[in-house]
């Protein structure tokens, strides 16, 4: 081979890579993609065992990930504990990130039509498996819809490897990509806990409610109610109270910038801390965002926001029970405005990655939510210590 021969060959592969054309299935050069590879299993509740398959050949729309970390959620958590969702067999973990080691050709960019490559580290957000007549009347609602997936909440299948508590994960047909290369692995486990909040201050702004000035009540100072509190803090909004019973959150919170912190275990009874909260905001909040899963929380936050203001109710994406209110007193005679939210759309993903890039940039240390760490084989620890309420977020991190 001659000097012109290997310039014109090396011309055709740099013009093929700016046109970041696949065209044929890429695989990572610098990894070498194992055969096998190991995945947690949560075989019966309360046991999680690793186990070890062979990866099977992607098709042309699919998508290999290296896995390098997952949030454990307070979801995988009630899965663990309970099996709600009647998954197990299930490989869970839905807050994952991790490295593309093989694309398909037909995936050639992100959802937000950046150049997808080996090597490019992303996120995922829902899948919409099927279109039906709920998302065709009401497309901007697609995280309403019976067909709505997420991967780490999936049944097992023969193809493996759709949760993202293993060492690989491989990404299906019609999968919501992101690409986020500049977002450190902290960053990037955070991403999907912060999508939950950003839809909530979504909704929240449909009321008309949430303003510049408002005094915004966070009840419940997991890692939820602490992202959401962050969120606030980017949009400007200062006058901000938290509420829990666990003194590490609420001086996290504060970290955060929550002006005021209550400690419900530091009072005698409700109505002396109510009392508090009223004197403190002047007859209670503009607004409040109910972020605990416990039914008399979510009854007595109702309490707390005054008259004409308005409330958001994130914490029970399980069904946790009923949680009574007084219709006369908390509704009616202050005309509350009250929204839920559930989950998330691929549009406030895209606003996610704004926020997390925000919250850097005023010095939030969002990145400190991270607290615990564990390894693939020590899942089973991590699920315990997540439910002893330890740290704040705990996270599977491929080491
Ligand atoms: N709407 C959605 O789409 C969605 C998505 C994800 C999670 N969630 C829900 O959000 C909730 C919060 O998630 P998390 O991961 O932060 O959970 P978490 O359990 O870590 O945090 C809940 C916090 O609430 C506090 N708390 C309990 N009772 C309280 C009370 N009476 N007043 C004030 N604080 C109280 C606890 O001490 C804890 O710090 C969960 O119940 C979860 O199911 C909802």
């Amino acid at each position: 081979m001659d000097i012109n021969q290997i310039d014109i060959q090396t011309i055709v592969s740099k013009v093929m890579a700016s046109l970041n054309e696949n065209p044929k299935t890429q695989t990572s050069p610098a990894t070498e993609v194992p055969k096998r590879a190991k995945v947690a299993v949560l075989t019966q509740k309360e046991k999680i065992e690793i186990k070890e398959f062979e990866i099977p050949e992607i098709n042309d729309d699919e998508v290999l990930v290296k896995v390098e970390g997952c949030g454990v959620c307070g979801t995988d958590v009630h899965e663990y504990k309970n099996d709600p969702f009647n998954l197990i067999p299930v490989v869970l973990g839905h807050e994952g990130t991790g490295t593309i080691v093989k694309i398909g050709k037909n995936i050639k960019h992100d959802i937000m039509s950046q150049p997808l490559n080996v090597g490019d580290k992303i996120v995922t957000s829902v899948t919409i498996t099927k279109e039906d007549t709920f998302s065709k009347m009401h497309p901007e609602k697609a995280n309403l819809s019976d067909h709505m997936e997420v991967y780490g909440l999936l049944p097992d299948d023969a193809y493996r490897f759709n949760g993202w508590f293993g060492e690989y994960i491989i990404l299906r047909k019609d999968s919501s990509i992101f690409k986020v290369n500049d977002m450190s692995l902290k960053e990037r486990l955070l991403i999907e806990p912060a999508a939950v909040t950003i839809h909530a201050v979504e909704r929240a702004k449909t009321t008309g409610l949430l303003k510049f000035n408002s005094m915004v009540l966070v009840q419940g100072c997991g890692p939820i109610g602490l992202m959401l509190l962050s969120v606030l803090r980017t949009m400007g909004i200062e006058n901000i109270l938290a509420v829990d019973g666990d003194e590490q959150r609420l001086q996290m919170a504060k970290r955060l910038g929550a002006k005021y912190t209550f400690n419900f275990k530091e009072f005698n009874n409700f109505e002396v801390m109510l009392g508090a909260i009223h004197k403190t905001t002047n007859g209670g909040v503009d607004f409040a965002f109910q972020c605990t899963g416990v039914p008399s929380a979510a009854s007595s936050i109702y309490k707390m926001v005054r008259r004409g203001g308005g409330l958001c109710e994130v914490g029970f994406f399980v069904d946790n029970g009923d949680a009574t209110i007084n219709p006369h007193f908390d509704l009616c005679q202050k005309e509350i405005t009250v929204v839920g939210s559930w989950v998330y759309t691929f549009a406030d993903y895209a606003t996610t990655l704004d926020f997390i890039r925000r919250a850097k940039g005023i010095g939030l240390p969002i990145e400190t939510l991270v607290t615990h760490e564990f390894g693939l084989e020590a899942l089973n620890e991590a699920m315990q210590v997540n439910m002893r309420l330890e740290g704040i977020k705990v996270a599977f991190v491929n080491k």
